[in-house]
């Protein structure tokens, strides 16, 4: 196993669509294996391989809280169905999304800001070893299967906030990322 770079915004990759995986490798297996560590290095509860630069359509979610163990949930070429009418707010942050206020003493890595989506899904997906699987998706889970979806398709949550917000969150990361760049 081995620890990733993460894309982080406004590296145009991000904004690129994953491709179906064909069949559940060893290469995949992998694949699947480097992002939990990626994600669970990163203190991430999701991750989408487009975020470490690979276009293939693979996902690693673990939502096992702090006093929990491990509960890794691996998604191969996910599609999610049965979207709810209702809707859930929940404060979204992303590991692409870094906060430009970061600082060693501000250990806050993500911007978060409040995300509607439907409450309720349906996900299909191949699990770990190829097999077909199906998941009735709720609360966090429901969200954070959606957030990863849309990595696969080229979309960040900054995209599902208003325009007006959406392009001043742009802004300021574009012009933290420019300095940084700058600098190094
Ligand atoms: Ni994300």
């Amino acid at each position: 196993m081995a620890i990733r770079e993460i894309l982080t915004f406004p590296n145009p990759l991000l904004h690129q669509a994953a491709k179906d995986v064909k069949e559940v490798t060893p290469d995949i297996q992998e694949l699947m294996d480097d992002m939990l560590e990626t994600m669970y290095h990163a203190n991430g509860i999701g991750l989408a391989a487009v975020q470490i630069g690979v276009h293939l359509r693979v996902a690693v979610i673990d939502l096992a809280r702090e006093d929990e163990s491990a509960k890794p949930q691996y998604f191969v070429n996910p599609k999610l169905s049965d979207f709810s009418e209702e809707i859930n707010t929940y404060q979204e942050g992303c590991l692409s999304v870094l906060n430009p206020k970061q600082t060693e003493d501000n250990p806050v890595p993500s911007i978060y800001e409040p995300v509607q989506r439907p409450k309720t899904c349906r996900v299909d997906f191949l699990d770990y070893n190829g097999q077909p699987q199906q998941l009735e998706c709720d609360g966090l889970f429901a969200t954070c299967i959606q957030h990863e979806v849309d990595h696969l398709d080229g979309i960040l949550f900054l995209q599902r906030l208003s325009r007006l917000k959406q392009s001043m969150i742009e802004k300021r990361l574009r012009k933290a990322h420019a300095r940084v760049t700058r600098n190094t």
